[in-house]
């Protein structure tokens, strides 16, 4: 077989270790399902999601692996485990994660490319999750996680909610919100809006209650606008994300909430920037100009119209203003 193949099967060989020490071995029990059960994940969630443990141990799974017949060369190249060398030429292996819950990242056809590994106390030294790194099986920048088990629900909803991290995908999705997937750490690329753009036309942006997820909602609006895809954002109460939210609500609520809280990028650009901007008439010049530049990204002219018409009446502009400056937007191509 191939390299890549050899890798897709060490991954797959370590999604079945993970779980097994989840479920059978006594720290993985007592530690690592408490830790998943405590969260509000049920035995099902756990299995569906393929959710794992790895020991706190210094290299668990890579004699594991290794006695099972597996090449260091390909346990590295996944970097599942880390070889150092040491002085006298010899080589030293450390497994890459190391006492925490184990997330497999899946493929649109469900293969394991790699995992995500979340500590269990928060702890300001240590990184909350520690990812596998970038390998010729997993390429961050076209992976969605989630997407294996949303992609039937996306196509049959025609829409795709975006998530930031691998709990909220995971909470939406047992409280049955299934069309749910996450750029889980990574800011959204070009590549992962295509991939959803093969299932439907329509995203929703569903980031934290927290500066950094309102920023990160608003770059990410401008390149789905770029892919002619349509795009709502929905916010939640300050300090929840999808996973809290989910978690402590209804799938009634749940739905009802995204229901009245989706807004239109337009409005939610308007009403966010508008608060700044309030009567400061240079900020607010600026405002219609940020928006009218999101405006500018969208391929189709019908939409573009209508989208003006919209902003016009909202920010109390005249469409004729902002046609001119949509002009000059689109002249500069800045
Ligand atoms: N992330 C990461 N590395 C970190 C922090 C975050 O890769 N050190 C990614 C993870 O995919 C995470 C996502 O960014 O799921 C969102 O981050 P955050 O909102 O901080 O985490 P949550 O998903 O809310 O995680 P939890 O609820 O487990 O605290
Ligand atoms: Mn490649
Ligand atoms: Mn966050
Ligand atoms: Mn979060
Ligand atoms: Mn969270």
């Amino acid at each position: 077989a191939n390299e890549r193949e050899s890798m897709y099967l060490v991954s797959a060989f370590a999604q079945q270790y993970f779980e097994d020490i989840l479920w059978r071995s006594e720290p993985g029990k007592a530690i690592g399902h408490s830790y998943f059960k405590e969260r509000g994940f049920t035995d099902e969630t756990i299995k569906k999601f393929g959710l794992g443990y790895s020991l706190d141990e210094w290299e668990a799974f890579t004699k594991h692996a290794l006695q099972q017949g597996y090449q260091l060369e390909f346990l590295e190249k996944t970097g599942l485990t880390i070889v150092k060398d040491q002085a006298d030429g010899g080589k030293k292996t450390f497994d890459r994660f190391k006492g925490r819950v184990m997330f497999p990242i899946h493929s649109m056809s469900g293969r394991v490319l790699g995992f995500g590994g979340r500590i269990l106390v928060n702890d300001k030294k240590a990184a909350k999750y520690l990812n596998s790194p970038e390998s010729d099986i997993y390429h961050k920048s076209k992976v969605l996680y989630g997407i294996y088990f949303a992609k039937q629900a996306i196509a049959k909803e025609d829409n795709c909610y975006l998530v930031e991290g691998y709990t909220d995908v995971i909470q939406m999705h047992q409280r049955g919100v299934e069309n749910v997937v996450s750029s889980s750490g990574t800011a959204l690329t070009p590549e992962q809006i295509r991939l959803i753009n093969r299932l439907t036309k329509n995203i929703t942006v569903l980031f934290d209650g927290d500066a950094a997820g309102l920023r990160a909602s608003l770059r990410g609006i401008d390149l789905i606008l770029e892919q002619g895809m349509n795009v709502k954002v929905c916010t939640f109460p300050e300090g929840e994300d999808p996973d809290s939210f989910a978690k402590n609500n209804s799938y009634g609520d749940v739905v009802l909430y995204l229901e009245e809280h989706s807004m239109d990028f337009i409005q939610f650009k308007t009403s966010l920037l508008a608060k700044e901007a309030a009567n400061d008439p240079i900020k607010r010049a600026e405002t219609i100009r940020d928006i009218v530049h999101s405006v500018a990204k969208i391929p189709d002219r019908i939409k573009q119209e209508v989208y003006i018409q919209e902003c016009a009446r909202m920010l109390q502009v005249s469409e004729a203003v902002l046609y001119d400056t949509l002009a000059q937007i689109t002249r500069k191509g800045i």
